[in-house]
Parts: C-alpha cells; structure tokens; sequence
C-alpha cells in the first residue's frame, strides 16, 4: 500500500491557531451576523483564516466500545479517503485541505418542533460530552480498518433536534459548492450527496455523530467537522461534512442509491453472505496489513443492532443493498 506522508503544512488549523485567536475570530463573525446567517462556511470570503471550532480532544474513551483487532495506523485513515466531492481516487487529501470547515452552519429542519441554523461547535455543545469509541469501519469495497472515533452518539442529536411524532427517517446532506469541491462539477453525480436512516437507527447505541479520529478532531478529507458513523453498514452511508439534517416521514433517497440501486441501496447492512453484484464480501482486507478477515454479519455488531430488523424478514437481501 502507498503512504503519502503529511506535509507540515497540512497541520489540523486548530493545532497551528491560539485558541484565544481563534475565539475572536469567531466573535467577530457573529457581530457582523455571518454566524447563523445560514451561509456554507465556504462561501465566506475571509473564513480561510478560521480554526476548527470543535474543542474537547482527546476525548475520554468508552470502554463499552473496543475492538478485537488492532487500530489502523492514523496515516493510513487519513490518507486512504473516499469523498467524491474531491475526486474518485483515495488520495484526494491534499485536495480536501480547500474545504473551509469554521465557521460551519448546520440546518435542522423538517418535521421538527423549531427548526434551527446553527455552527457546529454550539450544536456538538448542545448534544453533550463527546467520547472516544473504537469501531470497525467496512468499505462496501471490500477494505477495513479500524478507527477510533470520537463524537456523541446519535440520540443526543434527536434529543437536540424535538422531533415531531410522524418523524420516520433523518435525511443528512452533505455541503455543495463545486468551486472548491471540484469533484462537484462532474454533473453525472446528484450532488449535494445525501444520505438516510430511519428514526430507529439513529436512537440505536452504535450510531454515532463523529467529530474526531485518533484523539483530534476530524481531518478535512475524514468528513470535518461532523460525519455520520454506523459501524453495521457499509462505510458510504457515514456521510462526511454535514451541513443539514430534515426530520421527515418520507424515506430519504440516498447519493448511491440514486446512481445504483441494484449496488448500493438504502439499508446497506453488512453481510458477508450477500456479495455486491460485482464482487465478493465473504471477506475483507484490512488497511495498512493487507491482512483478509472474514465480514462478520453486522460488521459484528449483530448483537447491538439485529433487533432493528427483526420484522423485516420479507426484504430479503434488499436489507443489505
Ligand atoms: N460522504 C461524502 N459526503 N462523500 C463521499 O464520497 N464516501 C463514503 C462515506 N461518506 C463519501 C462520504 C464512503 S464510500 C466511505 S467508505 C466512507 O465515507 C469513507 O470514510 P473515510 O474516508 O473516512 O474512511
């Protein structure tokens, strides 16, 4: 496998800005009503400059949350991306380094009892302590790896959110602006990328709102400053760079699903004995070793998550495509 080494200009900005600094910063923008003002943080002109907002790394580790392998080393996590908004090969890193991710403007909205717009940081403050879990992560492609995430589970953000009674699915959104983005011009793709899980999901112990890897918070090209991580499926329904989430009861259509359904559908469960209709997933290579493991049903976490499917036998293998 080819490492690319970070460059010392790749730093994390919230390493290389006094937090002092950066607090001013982010004063000023609210006095001049940039904050809240409901704009993509890289349509600001001046927001370059700005350091990742969202503090508290490392975060304390839940132990409820370990792993039977060892964790992929950070350089290969980091340098090994999927995020099609920056291009289709793995090391689109370098690229990602454009996205501007402070301030950063979260939309809730939909059947929700107040709909809100609101920066990153205050929304993550909203929803709690964060921690640190240790989670499998499986590729539909067939790699692995395993990461240690840190964020607030997924609860809290429905907790934040007040949704109202008929609220069946969350439909996440990541941000669209091609100008930095590049990937973004190729209009074959229906961007903005979207993704979806039901109410069920989303309150169950294992999904997760990520905010770092490895003790700091998110890098760019790992979906800053806050993904989704649902360690049961296949790694593209962790939607990077959130920038809106709609409450409704209407099963939200997925990026995917909309290129091909047949290929990567709504559920996406991990299964070893479903193959993808182009490859096997009976096993899975791990970054880093290259080492092949078995898949494990529910990326196994079986025990944690089987009980949301239980009376949906009749899909069939639509439960894992
Ligand atoms: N989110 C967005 N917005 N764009 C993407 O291209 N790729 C998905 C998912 N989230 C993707 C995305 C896929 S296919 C995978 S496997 C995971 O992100 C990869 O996460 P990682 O690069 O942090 O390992």
């Amino acid at each position: 496998m080819y490492i690319k080494k970070h460059k010392s200009w790749a730093l994390p900005e919230h390493l290389a800005t006094d937090e002092h600094v950066y607090l001013n910063r982010r004063q000023l923008l609210s006095r001049i009503g940039l904050a809240g003002a409901g704009l993509a943080a890289s349509q600001l002109p001046f927001a370059s400059a700005l350091a990742a907002p969202i503090t508290g790394f490392p975060a304390p580790q839940n132990d409820a949350y370990s792993l039977d392998r060892p964790l992929t080393m950070e350089e290969e996590a980091t340098t090994y991306t999927n995020f099609y908004e920056f291009g289709s090969s793995k090391n689109i890193w370098r690229k990602a380094q454009k996205l501007v991710t402070d301030p950063w403007m979260v939309t809730i909205d939909g059947m929700v009892e107040e709909e809100m717009v609101l920066d990153a940081a205050d929304l993550i403050k909203k929803m709690g302590s964060q921690e640190e879990r240790l989670y499998r992560h499986r590729c539909v492609e067939a790699w692995a790896m395993a990461v240690p995430w840190t964020g607030i589970a997924m609860s809290e953000l429905v907790r934040v959110a007040r949704p109202q009674a008929g609220a069946k699915f969350i439909r996440m959104e990541t941000f669209h602006n091609p100008a930095v983005a590049r990937g973004q011009k190729q209009s074959w793709y229906p961007w903005p990328y979207v993704e979806g899980v039901t109410m069920e999901e989303a309150m169950n112990e294992m999904a997760f709102i990520g905010t770092g890897m490895y003790g700091k918070g998110l890098e760019k090209q790992n979906g800053a400053p806050l993904r989704c991580v649902l360690p049961w499926k296949y790694g593209f329904k962790g939607i990077k760079s959130i920038v809106k989430f709609t409450f409704t009861d209407q099963r939200p259509v997925s990026f995917w699903e909309q290129l091909a359904s047949n290929e990567y559908g709504f559920w996406a469960n991990v299964n070893p004995e479903i193959d993808h209709p182009r490859w096997s997933q009976a096993t899975e290579r791990m970054l880093g070793t290259n080492e092949r493991l078995p898949t494990q049903l529910y990326n196994g976490y079986e025990a944690q998550v089987a009980g949301l499917y239980k009376d949906m036998d009749g899909l069939g293998d639509r439960l894992y495509r």
